[in-house]
This record gives C-alpha cells, structure tokens and sequence, in this order.
C-alpha cells in the first residue's frame, strides 16, 4: 500500500514536471509566431509611408473585422500575449525552483555543461528581454519614451525618427539578439518537452532552431539598419 503510495506520487511528479515545460513549451511557440510575424511585418517598412502606415492602420483599426469589431482584434491579441507571457514565466519559474532544489539532492544525473551553459543563457536574456519588451511598448506603443518623434507621427515616421539615432539602432539589435538567442535555445527545448525530438532528428532540430533565430534577426535589424544608412527615410 505504502509502496503503491509512493509510485502514484511520484509518477503525479512527473507528469507535473512534464505539463509544466509544455506549457512553457506551447507558449513559447506562440511567441516565435509571433516574432516571425512581427518581423515580417516590419519589412513592410521597405514599400515606403503609405503601404507601412496602411498595415499599421490595418492592425490596429480592421484586422478579422467583422469577425471582431473596428480595433476589438488587437485587444484580443494582447490579452492572448498576456496570458501566454503569465504562462510562460510561470513556468520558467517552477521548473528553475525544482531544478535548484534537485541539484541539492546527490543522486540526481549532474547536466553537462552545454545544458548549464544554455541555462544561464536563458535566464539572462529572459531577464534582458522583459525589460526590453517594456521599454519597447512605452516607446512605440504608447509613446511615452519619445525618440525624435511626436505625438501625432504616424508609426512609419516614428520608425524612421527612432532609428535614425545610432544609439536606438543599438539599443534594438541587442533587444533584437537577446530574443533570438532565446528563441534559438527556446525552440529547441520546446520541441524536446513537446516529445518531438528523436535521436535521428536531433542534429536536424538544433539546426533547425538556429536557423530560425537567425532568420528573425534577419527581419528586425534589417529595417532599423537601413534606416541608419539612410536608405529608408
Ligand atoms: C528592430 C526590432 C523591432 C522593431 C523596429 C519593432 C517595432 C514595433 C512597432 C513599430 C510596434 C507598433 C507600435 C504601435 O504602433 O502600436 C511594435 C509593437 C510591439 N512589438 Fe515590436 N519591434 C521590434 C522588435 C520586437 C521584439 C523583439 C519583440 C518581442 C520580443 C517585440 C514585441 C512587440 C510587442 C509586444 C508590441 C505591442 C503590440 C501591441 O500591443 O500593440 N518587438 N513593435
């Protein structure tokens, strides 16, 4: 009976563990759509004013409408963004908590250093990113941080007067290289929690999830840099 105990416990312990790093996993999908769409979106920089301001307009004002009424889509979106961003430091934050304790208890397999490297790294741009993430919504979003811009700019010429300060540009590409290399681990992790990873595919999937990363990168620095150089303005 006391056996049986034990086994059911630990057996809810680890299908516990398991949920949790998939939450963490689904969520995380999510936001790699989202910086895949994001950044997709942001070329659109390169059509020049008009088609950049009509997409921005378009998101804010008539995206799925009628579907969702004028403007009710990106509320929609930003609560769907909320929760998963809950979820996801939820569950970052549960599995940090059980691998501190677990690597106080002798028995347990030590990771090898690229998984304690990959770790810390994830930690440190997690941190990078949420700070990141709220400057970057008092700056475009809101406008409360005015770089160069008005009240009354539209999104393409905030764009263009953020970045044509050098220091933005930076600012940016390290905000920009923090969520790719989480990305780029992230990815990856998800795929293994999510139960997708074999040992034939392992190689395939790190490559995979790298090249992601880069792609993303790719897309976000392009139009701040080309906005830097002077070839959009
Ligand atoms: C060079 C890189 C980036 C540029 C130029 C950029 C630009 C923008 C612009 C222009 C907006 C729209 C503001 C508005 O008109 O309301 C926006 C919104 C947003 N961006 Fe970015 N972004 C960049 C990277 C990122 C990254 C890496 C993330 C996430 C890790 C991110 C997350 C968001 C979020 C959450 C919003 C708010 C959407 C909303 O609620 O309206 N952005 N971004």
């Amino acid at each position: 009976m006391a056996t049986q105990t034990v086994a059911t416990k630990k057996r809810r312990a680890w299908t516990t563990t398991v949920f949790v790093k998939q939450l963490m996993a689904v969520s995380g999908l999510v936001f790699v759509f989202f910086l895949l769409f994001h950044s997709y979106g942001n070329l659109k920089m390169f059509l020049g004013q008009e088609a950049y301001d009509h997409y921005a307009e378009w998101l804010k004002h008539d995206a799925l409408y009628p579907i969702f009424p004028h403007g009710g889509f990106i509320w929609v979106f930003r609560a769907a963004m909320m929760l998963m961003l809950v979820i996801h430091v939820a569950a970052a934050a549960i599995t940090w908590k059980r691998s501190r304790r677990a690597r106080r208890t002798p028995y347990r397999v030590k990771k090898n250093a690229a998984d304690a490297y990959a770790a810390r790294t994830m930690r440190v741009t997690a941190v990078l990113l949420l700070g990141l993430i709220i400057f970057h919504i008092l700056h475009f979003t809101t406008g409360t941080i005015r770089t160069g811009f008005t009240a009354d700019s539209t999104p393409y010429e905030r764009m263009v007067a953020a970045f044509q300060n050098p220091f933005m540009v930076i600012v940016y590409l390290v905000f920009v290289a923090a969520a790719c290399l989480h990305v780029a681990h992230g990815f990856w992790s998800a795929f293994q929690s999510l139960g997708w990873v074999r040992s034939g595919t392992r190689k395939f999937m790190v490559v995979v999830s790298g090249l992601i990363g880069v792609l993303i990168f790719a897309m976000f620095a392009l139009p701040p840099l080309a906005i830097a150089v002077g070839f959009i303005r």
